[in-house]
């Protein structure tokens, strides 16, 4: 588990918001957010389409990480609420998800994986121990005020704290794309929407007039 020194670099008050680690007393409420906000409305999921289905099952594995102690909530100090959260671990060669059932959902970590294999950065960098930003979620109450960057500049602070060398993050949103951007992750790969297929290696998972010009997922890497 982190050091509480290396939590002190992460956890306090800023503007109307408590930041602090995420206690298993708010396992429940932390995935009815990610269900909620994250799967409703982050890029790929929208485009697969929000079922309660999905939602459970790629929270199966952020319940599988949170134990680790690297996930994070921000509390909306004056009604209690969860206004964001920022769901992080650690990547090993060893680290295995759970299997999951959702076809949503595993097409959801194969686009994840797709593009994590083209940044391939255990064999470009020798990279095989890293931190994986995996989700960022802010509420919809609470969005445009700065949140997901403010969890940046706290969270690379308390891994650099905790030791960890690189960070690694898969973006979608064009709010992450800059917030990397600007805190010095370096573009790895892009994996344009349209050229996304399904299991059988051949054909795509989105229509072409489903999708946008902004409609691709980057890995950022940056050392710490
Ligand atoms: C993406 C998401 C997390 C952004 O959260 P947020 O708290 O509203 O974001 P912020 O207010 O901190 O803005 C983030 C950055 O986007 C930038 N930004 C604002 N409007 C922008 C726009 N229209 N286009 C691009 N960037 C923009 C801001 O400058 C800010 O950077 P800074 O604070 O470093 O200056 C939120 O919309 C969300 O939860 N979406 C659903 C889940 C999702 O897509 N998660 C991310 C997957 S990679």
């Amino acid at each position: 588990m982190p050091s509480e020194e290396s939590y002190k670099q992460i956890e306090g008050e800023w503007k109307d918001f408590r930041f602090r680690r995420v206690l298993p007393a708010d396992y429940e409420a932390v995935l009815d957010h990610i269900a909620q906000n994250y799967v409703r409305d982050e890029l790929t999921c929208k485009l697969l389409g929000w079922t309660e289905e999905f939602a459970a099952d790629v929270n199966k594995v952020v319940a599988q990480f949170l134990p680790e102690g690297l996930s994070f909530i921000a509390e909306h100090i004056p009604t209690g609420k969860i206004a964001g959260a920022r769901i992080t671990l650690h990547h090993t060669p060893e680290t295995k998800f759970v299997s999951l059932t959702n076809r949503n959902a595993k097409l959801f970590f194969k686009l994840v994986n797709d593009v994590e294999e083209l940044a391939d950065v255990t064999n470009k960098h020798g990279i095989d121990n890293y931190i994986e930003f995996f989700m960022a979620s802010t509420s919809r109450d609470f969005r445009g005020q700065g949140l997901v960057g403010e969890f940046y500049n706290r969270s690379i602070n308390f891994l650099k704290a905790e030791g960890f060398k690189h960070a690694l993050v898969v973006v979608t949103s064009p709010h992450t794309k800059a917030a990397t951007l600007k805190r010095g992750f370096e573009q790895q790969s892009r994996l344009d929407y349209d050229k996304f297929m399904d299991f059988d290696g051949k054909t795509p998972v989105f229509k072409k007039e489903d999708l946008t010009p902004e409609d691709f997922a980057l890995v950022m890497l940056k050392t710490l």
